[in-house]
């Protein structure tokens, strides 16, 4: 589906249709990455008659494949997406055999390891064949799924092997997951190793979370109804709560997630995204760089906090043994891999400013956790309190004030709350609620969310693609926590038992003026 139907002009005039010839070189092609979104997101897209019929795919990794295995591994993974509606967000569909064909006779696989320049001229030899053979134009994505440390050296290999080169009007793009760094400097220190062989226009910054439908719909709401811009400030918002709660754990990812933790994974990237998207100004248009300048300019407007405030105005927390929907969970510290004595945070609570004419004084509150009750990530913008007089003999704990939640998964929707009269001879106030439900209006796709980015980048439209700039904003406003973290062990680290809505600290940070979080559960 289009990003913005037929009505709304988007970056490109090519969306909507093919898109053009290329290939596509995937590092890590027998990760989960690949096996679990991005295969199952190629699929989607063949179905949806995106992708050209001049496509190929190379995969390389360091397991020797026999062709027909690798093949056979990655069908695993779209078999098992088709018949997931927890993962595809829709009603299961079967799985198509000419959709999955396709993909398949147009599979290479290379074997080799990412920090051999031998891999290359392997890679440059497939890149013929496949040039030869589906006539892919020259056209090439780089796609990068593999973890943060290669980032830098991948792409320095593919410019030594002169494959970054764009010639007689062919592309070349490297699209990179997150992390990109692991804090300010070391995401500086890549993007000037990635600069010394890409432009700007090269580089696909990828965070999945642009990628879902409900993200992209904040703009949509926000600057398509008249109704919500006049509000949308200081004057008439009291405060934003941004969550992301997660049941999952730390699962079998300990390797990365100890040395990564709850900060990092989530919030300068995903959950910044949200909090830009929310606060930003109305762009010109939605062409790529207006949409990413105001994002932008959100980040940049961002208080970092002082020590102090980092110390009183963040939460962090990790769980401890509980119950996940009926499940028990094992500890954090017990879980493989993870040390007895992790100070890893696998939750994090914190208040943010956003210093510019809309948003002074209004608290941004944003958490995020794993293991917590409930799977959810919502926005809330709760709105001040009418002045008391009117209900002066009402009970104040009944004067709720408006709030308006958008629901970005899972039960995608839109949700107002607001204050209505009880049957009866007294004026007592009941808190009611409109609810919007996606699914009750608009059919959806199944969908990973890679799609769109996928298609974006071949069609080399970078709206959804993070800048560098916006990436270093973000590492920017939240450095001082990781320093503080790092130069002060005794920072707390407050527990919480796995299927909670997180620790009591975190309660606490809301609770001193007076406010509350919005129930997980
Ligand atoms: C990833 C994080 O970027 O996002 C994971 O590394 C997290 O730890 C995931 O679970 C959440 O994504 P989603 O799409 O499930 O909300």
């Amino acid at each position: 589906m289009s990003k913005f139907g037929n009505d709304l002009p988007a970056g490109r005039t090519l969306r909507g249709h093919r898109a053009p010839p290329c290939a596509m070189v995937i590092f890590g092609a027998s990760g989960d990455l690949t096996k679990r979104l991005l295969m199952p997101a190629l699929y989607n897209l063949v179905r949806a008659r995106r992708i050209s019929d001049r496509f190929a795919i190379i995969g390389i990794d360091r397991t020797e494949w026999p062709e027909q295995d690798f093949r056979a591994h990655l069908a695993e993974g779209v078999r098992s997406f088709v018949s997931d509606t927890a993962v595809t967000g829709a009603i299961a569909d079967a799985f198509d055999p000419d959709s999955w064909d396709f993909l398949a006779s147009r599979m290479i696989h290379v074997h080799g390891n990412a920090t051999d320049p031998e891999t290359y001229q392997r890679v440059a030899k497939a890149l013929n064949t496949v040039e030869g053979e589906f006539g892919t134009g020259g056209n090439v994505i780089f796609y990068l799924a593999v973890a943060g440390a290669l980032f830098g050296t991948i792409v320095e290999r593919l410019g030594e092997a002169g494959l970054t080169a764009e010639k007689d009007g062919s592309w070349r793009r490297v699209i990179i997951e997150k992390p990109f760094g692991s804090d300010l400097a070391s995401a500086r220190e890549l993007d000037a190793r990635l600069h010394k062989v890409l432009s700007e226009s090269q580089i696909y910054r990828m965070d999945h979370y642009l990628g879902k439908e409900t993200v992209q719909n904040i703009m949509v709401l926000r600057f398509a109804n008249g109704i919500f811009e006049p509000l949308w400030n200081r004057d008439h918002i009291d405060h934003v709560q941004i969550t992301v709660a997660e049941t999952v754990g730390v699962e079998r990812r300990a390797a990365f997630y100890e040395a990564t933790g709850a900060l990092r994974d989530m919030v300068p990237n995903h959950v910044f995204q949200l909090l830009s998207l929310t606060a930003m100004e109305p762009p010109n248009s939605f062409r790529a760089d207006a949409v990413r300048t105001e994002k932008d300019k959100v980040l940049e407007a961002l208080q970092p906090p002082t020590g102090e405030e980092a110390l009183r105005d963040v939460v962090r927390g990790q769980y401890t043994a509980g119950i996940v929907r009926g499940h028990p969970v094992k500890a954090y510290r017990e879980a493989d891999g993870v040390a007895p004595d992790s100070m890893t945070e696998t939750y994090i609570a914190m208040q943010l400013g956003i210093d510019n004419w809309r948003w002074a004084d209004v608290p941004f509150y944003l958490r995020t956790g794993k293991s917590l009750t409930r799977r959810t990530t919502e926005i809330a913008i709760q709105f001040k309190r009418v002045p008391f007089a009117l209900f002066r003999d009402t009970p104040v704990e009944a004067l709720t004030p408006n709030v308006l939640a958008l629901q970005i998964q899972p039960d995608e929707g839109i949700s107002l709350q607001f204050g209505a009269k009880k049957p009866g001879p007294e004026i007592r106030l009941g808190g009611v609620r409109m609810d919007f439900k996606y699914r009750d209006y608009f059919h959806s796709d199944p969908s990973t969310g890679y799609e769109t980015l996928v298609y974006d980048c071949m069609i080399g439209d970078a709206m959804l693609f993070q800048r560098a700039g916006s990436v270093e904003a973000g590492w920017a406003a939240v450095q001082p926590i990781l320093d503080l973290w790092r130069n002060d062990p005794s920072v707390p680290l407050e527990f919480y038992p796995a299927g909670t809505a997180g620790p009591d600290a975190a309660d606490q940070l809301l609770g001193r003026s007076g406010r509350k979080w919005r129930p997980i559960a």
